[in-house]
């Protein structure tokens, strides 16, 4: 169906929670948008299945059968624009993206991130943050850009870490705020009140200049 709401696609490698999330939020009116493309690189990845039962279109691209990185990026991205997308958002994409084939998607592209970046880029940041000794830990949403776990981050959510947590409670912990982080920042986005602007976000016309966090009633500006 297509609708005159933003469209947006959405790439991930996994269970897919955060798809869930968003495509929930969107069902409570609260993220006026049209999926319009579940993108994978995991045939067998849950979020392809939620997408399916959501009547969602799906695309399961394996990087084998490409000769390179680059080959592959730009296929699925050649689908992602075929679908009709004008924003794209990596939820547990667990590839890294080829700047050639993400460059004209800065400024329209997130990615959320299971640590209080620019800690912990990469792997295990739920297993680095505690091997720091952290007493917080979090997820970022952050603009994409060529440089892995590397664009500026546009909000948080954070957590206290306890003293006997492992890594799958920090993990635990996290992800509910993880789901109400993403949705709310999209909606952002998509409404354009958050905007890509010379390389840096810009909130209601005005640069931000800490990344917004995550409160019990939303996104607030950083203390
Ligand atoms: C989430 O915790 C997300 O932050 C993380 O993968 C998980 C996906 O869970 N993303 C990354 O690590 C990206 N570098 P989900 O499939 O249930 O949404």
């Amino acid at each position: 169906m297509t609708t005159n709401l933003p469209r947006v696609a959405v790439l991930a490698s996994g269970r897919g929670s955060n798809l869930a999330a968003l495509i929930a939020a969107r069902d409570r009116g609260e993220l006026p948008v049209e999926f319009v493309l579940v993108g994978s690189d995991k045939a067998g990845a849950g979020a392809l299945r939620l997408a399916e039962d959501a009547g969602i279109p799906t695309l399961a691209l394996d990087p084998r059968s490409f000769p390179n990185r680059l080959a592959f990026d730009l296929a699925l991205f050649e689908h992602i624009a075929a679908s009709g997308a004008e924003w794209l958002v990596l939820a547990g994409y667990m590839r890294i993206v080829d700047g050639a084939a993400l460059a004209p998607w800065v400024g329209r592209m997130i990615n959320i991130h299971p640590s209080l970046l620019p800690k912990y880029r990469g792997l295990h940041t739920h297993r680095r943050a505690l091997e720091a000794g952290d007493r917080e830990h979090g997820a970022s949403v952050h603009f994409v850009t060529a440089e892995l776990d590397g664009g500026p981050v546009i909000a948080q959510a954070r957590i206290p870490v306890h003293p006997d947590d492992d890594e799958g409670q920090l993990a635990q912990r996290l992800l509910p705020l993880e789901h109400r982080l993403l949705p709310a920042v999209l909606g952002l986005l998509t409404s354009r009140r958050l905007q890509w602007h010379a390389g840096s976000p810009q909130l209601d016309e005005r640069p931000l200049r800490a990344p917004l966090r995550l409160g019990p009633q939303g996104l607030v500006p950083a203390e």
